[in-house]
């Protein structure tokens, strides 16, 4: 399975720390907010990478990412994304990377506590379809909702007023090389952009998307609470692994690991 992280759009919610730069570069705690979709990645097995932007700062992903040392990888792939069509137009930019793998996709702002391996691996064990991650929040209403009925989902509603179930669809989706066909499909929302749900639904309608509970805390971070959120959450968990080389107490400059 290949991975693509989603890391174009305005961010105009976080105006005007967007203004010069994009979201995804603005830091969580100690690093760039892209680099803990990739970690995401990496952490399930996945090490063929597409990074999807646009932008004018499209160029500095290129300079923080390079070619992906810092995750243990040797090559990350990028591609452009003209426009602001939503996110199911930046996947449509995928199809040639993907050249008919299952392919896991991360919003550039989801940051999660532990890993996807375990719903990685059942995917990958799937015959076809798709696979989401849906976590239980308090405010539902942000979010893509899930209907669920039983061990299966009966449908998803992009942030209704009055949502059906408290179970956000997390910004993590696994799906088969049908969902380039489903994204042609689609006509714009009311926000006039192509939305993932759009995508969901068709997998939903078909009979071939399946769930699991995403475990540990979850959070996104496109807006200044979610932010801030995100930026404590990060600096809170004891699991997580440092940035950057940490000095040994007492060691020396040349002792470094
Ligand atoms: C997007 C999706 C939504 C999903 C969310 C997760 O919303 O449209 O279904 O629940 O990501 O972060 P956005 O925040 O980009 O509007």
């Amino acid at each position: 399975m290949k991975g693509v992280v989603l890391a174009g759009g305005t961010g105009s919610r976080l105006f005007p720390l967007t203004k010069i730069t994009n979201k995804h570069l603005l830091p969580i705690y100690d690093r760039p907010m892209i680099y803990y979709p990739i970690q995401t990645l990496v952490d399930a097995g996945i090490e063929d990478i597409l990074i999807v932007t646009g932008g004018r700062n499209s160029g500095d992903f290129l300079r923080l990412l390079a070619n992906g040392k810092e995750f243990g990888l040797k090559h990350i792939n990028y591609t452009y994304q003209e426009g602001e069509g939503g996110i199911a137009d930046a996947l449509n930019l995928a199809e040639h990377f993907a050249d008919g793998q299952k392919i896991c996709v991360v919003l550039g702002d989801n940051i999660i506590e532990r890993d996807i391996r375990e719903a990685a691996d059942r995917f990958r064990q799937q015959p076809r379809g798709a696979h989401i991650l849906l976590k239980e929040v308090h405010d539902a209403e942000r979010f893509g909702v899930a209907e669920v009925a039983g061990d299966r989902i009966v449908g998803i509603e992009e942030k209704p007023q009055a949502p059906k179930s408290n179970y956000a669809v997390t910004g993590i989706y696994m799906y088969d090389a049908t969902v380039f066909d489903k994204i042609k499909t689609l006509v714009p929302s009311g926000r006039g952009e192509l939305e993932i749900t759009d995508v969901n639904n068709a997998y939903i309608r078909e009979g071939t998307m399946s769930f699991s509970h995403l475990d540990g805390w979850w959070t996104d971070a496109g807006t200044f609470e979610s932010l801030l959120r995100a930026a404590n959450l990060a600096a809170q968990s004891k699991q997580w692994k440092p940035a950057v080389p940490v000095l040994q107490p007492g060691a020396g400059r040349s002792a470094q690991i």
